[in-house]
């Protein structure tokens, strides 16, 4: 039986600290109704309702490569795709259902493409997986807080067994541990009431996995969901402990730490609108330049940033996610290295920016112009080896101005006369210390 060892742990997560950038996909029939991935549960749907759209299931602009080449010229480094979601749709062939993309119009195992094709492009292969299964009959309808017919009494769950559903999910991952090659991560969702740990049969489930997959990392979500950090935060990791906490639609304010205050490994995941699935009318897209900030934020607290995409029915990436995702991609072709390999710098942030920190190279990461030359604090004059410009490599020097004559402890950079930032969302600077181990004031 798997039993934590923080060696390992330490080796396994290494790929994944460095990272720091990833993109989750949720597809699936619920690309059609196209109100989000929970339309079934939150419009009560029964099954009979949802199975036009297994019938209509016809993405005739289906290409998991133009998914991964999208994914890595933004920089991301991993991608995560919902092999299935709560509505219990495969998209994968499995031998213990036939409600899977194989017997659609696609007639396709899109997870083995998908595989294929992150592959391809050099990227690490994660995938989603749902704990709760609403096709599945012996998993509890009426009265289950998230069934779609949780409400109705004649979907009473007296001949449901839920030990069938078990063996059957855990079938399911066994068959997604076997079928694929290496996998990179695998991503539970979710606990919730008395469905969590050993109610999912879990340690067994993850000893399997990790038989199966040696290497492969677990989010929390065995555990817990987007709240609760798991029992590695506890400093008593069960057999079933996530490798990673997975805040959800938020950045921690303070990164996360365990018990004794230890920093962990955490990743948020967050909608680039407001829906995972993709949505028709969901218009709120965030700007990119906040998207760069935020991958900047969870950097500079320690932590990854999933970012989400939802394909429309046709299979395509909407154009909104796209265009967000070629300009982060613009901006990471240049800065790209105040982010992979970087954490914390162990400097208090300062008002016009971020800093994030890779061994001796300091970014400062500034949003907004100072008036006047601009504060490295945290530095020591003594310990600098340089200071420039990440986009360019230009030398910036240190300033030797009188009107910060009073602050003479403190260095201060001179980006010149020009009051416009060369990069407007983010301009990076490097500043490499003499060693490693250069303190910080
Ligand atoms: C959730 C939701 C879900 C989404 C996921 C992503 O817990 O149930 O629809 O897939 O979080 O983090």
């Amino acid at each position: 039986m798997y039993t934590f060892c923080r060696e390992d742990y330490e080796r396994r997560m290494t790929w994944y600290c460095q990272a720091r950038f990833g993109m989750f996909i949720h597809w699936g029939l619920y690309a059609i109704p196209a109100r989000g991935e929970w339309v079934r549960s939150v419009e009560q749907m029964p099954k009979e309702d949802y199975m036009r759209y297994f019938e209509a299931f016809d993405p005739v602009d289906y290409d998991p490569a133009r998914w991964a080449r999208a994914a890595r010229k933004a920089g991301m480094q991993y991608v995560v795709l919902t092999a299935k979601h709560h509505d219990g749709f495969c998209l994968f062939d499995s031998q213990y259902t036939d409600f899977k993309s194989t017997n659609t119009r696609l007639g396709r195992d899109i997870v083995a493409d998908f595989v294929q094709a992150v592959r391809a492009e050099g990227l690490k292969v994660g995938l989603y997986f749902s704990l709760l299964d609403w096709y599945h009959e012996d998993y509890p309808h009426c009265g289950d807080r998230n069934h779609p017919m949780r409400n109705h009494p004649e979907y009473g769950n007296e001949h449901r067994n839920f030990d069938r559903y078990l063996d059957f999910m855990h079938a399911q991952v066994r068959e997604l541990c076997t079928n694929y090659g290496k996998l990179d991560l695998l991503w539970f969702d979710f606990s919730y009431d008395d469905l969590r740990g050993e109610a999912w049969r879990a340690s067994e489930l993850a000893d399997m996995v990790r038989t199966l997959q040696p290497g492969i990392i677990l989010n929390n979500r065995l555990e817990v969901s987007g709240e609760g950090y798991g029992s590695l935060a506890a400093c008593s990791p069960t057999p079933y402990h996530g490798d990673f906490v997975s805040p959800e639609q938020m950045i921690p304010p303070n990164g996360i730490q365990d018990a004794p205050g230890r920093d962990l490994v955490w990743e948020a995941c967050v909608t680039m609108n407001r829906s995972w699935g993709y949505h028709a009318t969901d218009r709120f897209f965030k700007p990119a330049p906040m998207l760069i900030k935020k991958l900047v934020e969870c950097v500079s607290k320690g932590g990854n940033l999933l970012l989400n995409v939802g394909p429309d029915a046709r299979g395509n990436i909407p154009p909104e996610s796209l265009e967000r995702l070629a300009e982060i991609g613009r901006w990471m072709d240049k800065n790209s290295a105040s982010i992979y390999g970087c954490g914390k710098a162990g400097i208090e942030k300062p008002d016009y920016g971020r800093v994030t920190r890779n061994g001796n190279r300091l970014y400062f990461h500034v949003y907004e112009n100072t008036l006047g030359p601009l504060p490295l604090l945290g530095v020591r004059r003594e310990d600098i080896r340089s200071i420039r410009y990440l986009a360019t490599g230009a030398e910036i020097p240190i300033s030797t101005s009188w009107v910060h004559s009073d602050y003479p402890q403190i260095v201060f950079a001179d980006l010149g006369l020009d009051p416009v930032l060369p990069d407007q969302t983010d301009t990076v600077i490097e500043v490499e210390l003499k060693k490693e181990g250069s303190e910080t004031l």
